[in-house]
């Protein structure tokens, strides 16, 4: 049925763009209602320790305060720590805010000041004053390094290290080649456009409609009645758009607790925003320290594979992610050791964000391979050809497609990659330094069970609707084209309804799965409402298309017509009329939770390869990124300009990796220092240069119904190392931590 598409397949330029730059489309905290209360957090500023006295009389009496909820008089609700846990979360027990005295880390919210403005919330909290009595804390990922860590609980989802294979350690001692080093990624914080906010408005009768910046509209419903003791029916999460996610809104955030907390007890409304400082006092992606062993004989055949991750966590969860496993998927080795573990530190649970843990193992793996290729004196290309893995040898299965070879060679062919003198420092122009570099990239490609709506009016308008959010990635759009094509319709025709808590259940939107999933559900549903419409239509006295059975019919130009015969047609308001005034059909698509559990006959990655141009001022060190081509390999593409989008987006964020992002402490004060966009530096426009994106073709018929693997992380991975590597080119210096700072190029300069 894909065979006519006219939509799928095109660049078609987003369809909420115009709400967006014209500010119609409103966000979390924009959502206005009548008598609205403003809420403002104080946060604690000490890591670890207890609060011995809370004083509000200043802040209590600063007018226009309504309310101030410290742990001494929140309200009573579920206070488990197992009720606050979802099904993203990690092990442990999920940070609970205002439970009580106990502080965790700092900037941990410990009061909430409700006001009759966002201005005097404001004000009054930074009157509250709070007395601690400290304890001794440890925020330092290389101080609580140590000789054994006890085994991560498993976290759902999150494949754990496979069994070693053979004795790595032997075959390093015997190879001919080897490389071994230590390879660092600082801790980064989530900044999405759009802070983290909650506008919870009181209904009246005890319900609520929670307007919730989430990647997750039913998590957030389903955690706010289970944490609060409401029937879900009572809560309706409602985000149609979210300012970026990138993880951060995986999981509920404290913003969402404490909104609906005051909201309930005051029966009022009430917003709660986080400003662009707070947005580091939760989920993070965790400091990672990886210390990489590759041997290879004389042909740089890898011999023995071993990677060993370190990474932060918080003292009360046990944060996982995938990070050494993707050393023993990407290249096969018959001797391979691969270890992760967490070091507890007292900060926030660290949590997902974009890709997690690909582009930190990646960074160590393809650093490596770099290193490798100059020890044996082969092209980094060539090197990976030789190593290139045919089969998951981690899980020991096929895989249902792989393009990979075909990134390397289209890559290298935009890039210029032949033209490139391997020599160090051999490539210059006046004072700059020119180097290329490469690395590989992987990501999951999954599907989740989703399940979505579609309606036919009686105008022949379509309606579609999903629980789903769109996060930014372009979801509105790919599913307006699967179901304009579905029934053959002008995209104008559609209309997609997505995050709301009350449309057909989906999961998070994450891990690259939602336009596999919400896609082929959209497409199921589809399906479902052509075999309606035809079924009736051939009932139709003297209808075109009496006797006709699906596979007979075409949809084209809201019309459905006999395949062989386009001269017998009938409309599709025609279709509709008889069959009632409006046809329906809800469909699901993918396997369940469980279904996910279960093994797999095959293993489902997408892959991408990454070229790098780098020019270094030779005398001050300034680094710029001058050129990124980045070829992909993920299945069926819906929308090349959104798809292109998605990995220029990656793409941007692998160059703050490699240059920019990072989160410093002062480890004395258990601390963060640079919570601002002043001093946490993201890439900007005049950081970012040429990108190009190339999507090889792939067919893949097993990853999903509609043949799409997912495009929102690949861009990502692989970034930093191939930048990282294109800095040794032009230097001859290896940076193994990043980032890249002017510091480290000129202390490592020749
Ligand atoms: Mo993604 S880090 O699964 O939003």
């Amino acid at each position: 049925m894909l065979k006519n598409d006219t939509h799928i397949g095109s660049p078609r330029s987003r369809v909420d763009g115009p709400a967006k730059v014209t500010g119609k489309a409103t966000y979390a905290a924009e959502f206005a209602t009548p008598d609205l209360a403003h809420a403002y957090i104080v946060g604690s500023s000490v890591a670890r320790g207890k609060i011995t006295g809370i004083d509000v009389a200043a802040a209590g009496a600063v007018p226009g305060v309504i309310k101030i909820f410290t742990h001494e008089n929140r309200p009573r609700t579920a206070w488990f720590s197992f009720r606050h846990k979802t099904i993203v979360g990690p092990p442990g027990r999920p940070f609970r805010p205002l439970y009580s005295d106990e502080i965790q880390y700092s900037g941990q919210p410990i009061v909430l000041v409700v006001a009759e403005s966002f201005d005097v919330a404001r004000h009054a909290a930074s009157l509250v004053k709070v007395a601690y009595e400290q304890h001794p804390h440890e925020t330092d990922l290389g101080r609580a390094r140590s000789d054994s860590y006890e085994p991560p609980r498993r976290r759902l989802g999150i494949a754990p290290p496979p069994k070693p294979r053979g004795d790595a350690a032997k075959a390093y001692d015997e190879a001919a080649v080897r490389v071994s080093a230590e390879y660092t990624i600082a801790t980064e914080h989530h900044n999405p456009m759009e802070p983290h906010a909650t506008t919870v408005i009181w209904e009246g009768g005890g319900k609520l409609t929670v307007h919730d910046k989430t990647q997750g509209v039913q998590s957030s419903q389903a955690y706010v009645a289970r944490v609060f003791g409401l029937s879900s029916d009572d809560v309706r999460v409602i985000s149609p758009y979210v300012g970026g996610g990138f993880g951060s809104g995986l999981r509920p955030q404290h913003q969402l607790f404490l909104a609906v907390m005051a909201s309930l007890a005051l029966e009022r409304s009430v917003r709660l925003e986080l400003t662009r400082q707070q947005m580091f006092t939760h989920v993070h992606r965790p400091e990672t320290i990886n210390v990489l062993s590759l041997g290879a004989d004389q042909d740089g055949k890898l011999t023995s594979i071993q990677h060993h991750a370190l990474a932060a966590t918080s003292r009360f969860e046990d944060h996982q992610e995938v990070v050494v496993n993707w050393s023993g998927l990407l290249y096969p080795a018959e001797n391979v050791d691969l270890r992760y573990e967490l070091a507890k530190l007292d900060t926030a649970s660290p949590g997902d964000m974009r890709a997690p843990g690909a582009p930190l193992g990646v960074f160590a793996l393809e650093s490596a391979m770099d290193e490798l290729a100059i020890a044996a004196g082969i092209d980094p290309i060539e090197l990976r050809l030789r190593n290139y893995a045919e089969r998951d040898e981690n899980d020991d299965k096929p895989f249902t497609s792989k393009a990979l070879r075909a990134c390397y060679s289209e890559g290298a062919e935009r890039f210029g990659w032949s033209r490139r003198d391997p020599k160090p420092g051999s490539m210059r122009e006046g004072r700059e330094l020119i180097g290329w570099g490469m690395a590989s990239g992987v990501w999951d490609a999954n599907m989740m069970k989703t399940s979505a709506r579609a309606v036919l009016g009686a105008d022949g308008k379509l309606a579609i609707s999903c629980a789903t959010s769109d996060i930014g990635t372009g979801t509105y759009t790919i599913l307006t084209q699967i179901a304009a094509d579905a029934l053959g319709l002008a995209m104008d025709d559609v209309t997609v309804a997505l995050g709301d808590s009350s449309l057909p259940t989906s999961p998070v939107q994450g891990g690259s799965w939602t336009a596999a999933s919400a896609g082929s559900a959209v497409m199921a549903a589809c399906q479902s409402l052509r075999e309606t419409l035809v079924k009736h239509a051939g009932k139709i006295d003297g209808s075109p298309l009496v006797g006709a059975g699906i596979d007979d019919v075409a949809f084209a130009g809201g019309r459905i017509m006999m395949r062989l015969d386009a001269s017998r047609s009938l409309s599709l308001a025609g279709a509709v009329a008889a069959a009632g005034g409006s046809v329906e059909a809800e469909e699901s698509a993918g396997p369940s939770l469980l279904g996910l559990m279960l093994p797999k006959s095959h293993s489902s990655y997408t892959h991408a390869a990454v070229f790098a141009e780098v020019r270094i001022d030779q005398d001050l060190g300034v680094l710029r990124v001058t050129r990124i081509v980045s070829a992909v390999a993920a299945g069926r593409i819906l929308n090349p300009k959104t798809a292109r989008s998605q990995i220029i987006g990656g793409v941007v964020w692998g160059i703050g990796m490699a240059l920019h992002e990072e989160t410093l402490t002062d480890h004395r004060l258990g601390r963060i220092m640079n919570h601002s966009f002043a001093e946490y530096h993201v890439p900007a426009n005049a950081d970012i240069d040429d990108i190009e994106v190339i999507f090889v073709e792939e067919h893949d018929d097993k990853t999903s119904p509609i043949g799409v693997k997912g495009l929102g992380e690949i861009g990502i991975v692989g970034t930093a190392a191939a930048i990282a590597n294109a800095v040794h080119h032009a230097t001859g210096n290896r940076i193994r931590s990043l980032p890249i700072t002017i510091d480290k190029i000129l202390a490592d300069a020749v």
